[in-house]
Formats: structure tokens, sequence, C-alpha cells
């Protein structure tokens, strides 16, 4: 990579595939940022914000926000310092227009570097949701069975309390499915007809699937030496 091109990848997968535990993972690992969307808008909805306000009533369907707002949002996230050396974006692009956005956006670092899907079953999906719990204060996530935090219902990390997301109930669960093989699947085979493509198994452990998409990005881990 020159000086001027940074690491900007798009995680893809559906709902509950692990994205955000990944992406997390991702960061520390890379040093450089997570950018959620589905996090900035419960930031924003936290805060009680316009934007938030505006962002929970599609959430609390499981539909889309609007692109123009979703847009605006990220190019100033990615305007900020912590997006020097690129950023690792989750849950965005989530259709073919916010794709286009995204490759204006990041033209000027040298566009995008990799496209990891990881790959999950939609019952495996929905069982894993069903069990999510995320901190209120740093937004970190856990899984009561698959993930849990050393104490129940308490953060690891900075002990905020932990809790159920609103769009996370089965009928909501079910259209994010929808919306996700609707508008946000094509994604897949536009980043595979780039050559970005690269595809993990996310039925595996956590730590299993950060190993394999380090190995796929071409970062060695400490146990490979
Ligand atoms: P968003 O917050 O992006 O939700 P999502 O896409 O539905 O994805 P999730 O966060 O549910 O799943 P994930 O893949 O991150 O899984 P996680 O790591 O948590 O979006 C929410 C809403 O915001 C949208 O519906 C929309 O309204 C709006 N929105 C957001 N972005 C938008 C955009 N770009 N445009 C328009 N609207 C937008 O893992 C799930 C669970 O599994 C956790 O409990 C975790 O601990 C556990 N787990 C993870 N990996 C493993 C593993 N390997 N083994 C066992 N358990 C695991
Ligand atoms: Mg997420
Ligand atoms: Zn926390």
């Amino acid at each position: 990579m020159t000086q001027a091109q940074r690491m900007y990848l798009v995680l893809l997968g559906v709902p509950g595939a692990g994205k955000g535990t990944q992406a997390r993972l991702l960061e520390e690992a890379l040093g450089i940022p997570q950018i959620s969307t589905g996090d900035l808008f419960r930031y924003n909805l936290k805060n009680q914000t316009e934007l938030g306000l505006l962002a929970k009533s599609y959430m609390d369907r499981g539909d889309l926000v609007p692109d123009e707002v979703t847009i605006r949002m990220v190019e100033e996230r990615l305007a900020r310092p912590d997006c020097a050396r690129g950023a690792i974006f989750d849950g965005f692009p989530r259709n073919l227009t916010q794709a286009v956005a995204l490759d204006r956006l990041t033209a000027a670092g040298g566009g995008i570097h990799k496209a990891p899907l990881v790959h999950l079953e939609d019952e495996e999906a929905m069982r894993r949701i069903t069990g999510r719990r995320v901190c209120r204060t740093c937004g970190a996530v856990y899984h009561v069975e698959f993930n849990p935090p050393k104490s129940p219902g308490v953060c690891d990390l900075d002990g905020g309390e932990l809790y159920q997301r609103d769009d996370d109930k089965p009928e909501t669960v079910r259209n994010r499915l929808y919306v996700y093989y609707k508008q946000t699947s094509p994604l897949v085979g536009y980043y595979f007809a780039k050559g970005l493509l690269v595809q993990v198994d996310g039925a595996q452990p956590i730590e299993t699937v950060q190993a394999q998409l380090l190995e796929l990005l071409g970062v060695k881990t400490p146990l490979q030496g």
C-alpha cells in the first residue's frame, strides 16, 4: 500500500452473522476503527438526537433508514481523524446506492480493499440474535450462551448494563432477514464482480472466524508466528 492508500473493509452477512463481533476484534488487530451504522443510529437514539428519532421509526420495523441520511452520517464519520488509515464498515453499505456512494467516499484512499462475507444460515442467525445482549455504555456484544459476560447482565469492559436490542424481537428479525435478501444480498455479487469478495464460515467459534478473516486479509496472528 502506498502512503495515500488506506485499508477499507466491508463486512457482509445476514443480521446476526457476527459482523459486529468480528469488526470489533478486527479493530483491535488492525488498529483501524469499526464504523457500524447500526451502532451510530443507536448512539443517536440514546442521545435523543433528531437523527436518532428519525432512525428509530425504521429500525423498529427492521426497515432500512433512508440512504440520504445514512450516507451523510457515514461521510461525517469518515472525516474524523481516527479514520486516517482506513475503516472497517459493519452494516454499511446495505444496498447498491450505498455501495456506489461508499466507492466514491473511499476513492481517494484507494477504494475498498476487501469485502469479507461472514456466512451463516438464517436459523442459526435467529438463535444468535435471540440470545444477544449489548452493553448500554460501550456497545460491546455478548451472547447469553455462546459468548457470556463474566457476570450475568454486566459488561466485562466497563461494568455497563447489558440489554436486549428493541429490534431483536422475532417478528422484527424476520423482516430484517427479508430486507437483507431483498436489498443487501445483491452486494455479494457486486463485490465478487470487483474481485474483492472473500468468504468465511460464520458458524465456527468466534476466535476461529477471526483467525480465518485475518488470514484472508493477509494479516499474521501471533499464534501463526
Ligand atoms: P445493525 O445494527 O447493522 O443490525 P444487523 O445488520 O441486523 O446486524 P446485527 O447487529 O443484528 O448482527 P451482527 O452480524 O452484527 O451480529 P453480532 O456480532 O451482533 O442494523 C440495525 C438497524 O439499523 C437496521 O435494521 C436498519 O433499520 C438500521 N440500519 C443500520 N445500518 C443501516 C444502513 N446502512 N442503511 C439503512 N439502515 C441501516 O452477533 C450476533 C450474536 O451472535 C451476538 O450475541 C454474538 O455474541 C453472537 N456471536 C457472534 N459470533 C458468534 C460465533 N462465531 N459463535 C457463536 N456466537 C456468536
Ligand atoms: Mg451488528
Ligand atoms: Zn461495556
